[in-house]
């Protein structure tokens, strides 16, 4: 069971909710679930309307970095992560600091997601 922290300057105050473990919700359908406001265009890693900022709660927690060919590339495009960042994810489970929140699945890691509330703005 994960714990995700939004927040965002579009919202009152900070909320956390429980990605169930095993389940293979991306952060945006999870924020669908509970109302919040991340923008979002394609839901396919297309737009990058759904960029986020990512940092883990715990450091030590980090599993794998699953990152999709389409969010790698879709990420580069925006000048949101660079050849070393990805081979980082890759290689080192080191997590990059942006994300599309369609293609960013909630895994057993807590993790705090910033949104700023303007489509691709982070
Ligand atoms: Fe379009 Fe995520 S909603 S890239």
């Amino acid at each position: 069971m994960a714990i995700v922290t939004f927040t965002s300057p579009m919202m009152h105050k900070d909320k956390a909710v429980y990605a169930v473990a095993g389940d293979t919700k991306t952060i945006l359908a999870l924020a669908d679930q509970y109302n919040i406001p991340i923008p979002f265009d394609c839901r396919d890693g297309n737009c990058g309307s759904c960029l986020i900022e990512v940092s883990y709660d715990d450091p030590t927690q980090k599993k794998g970095i699953m990152l999709t060919d389409k969010e790698k590339s879709k990420l580069k495009e925006l000048g949101k992560i660079t050849e070393e960042e990805i081979e980082n994810a890759e290689v080192n489970d080191m997590p990059p600091r942006y994300r599309l929140a369609c293609q960013f699945i909630a895994r057993d890691e807590d993790v705090t997601v910033a949104f700023s509330g303007v489509p691709g703005g982070a």
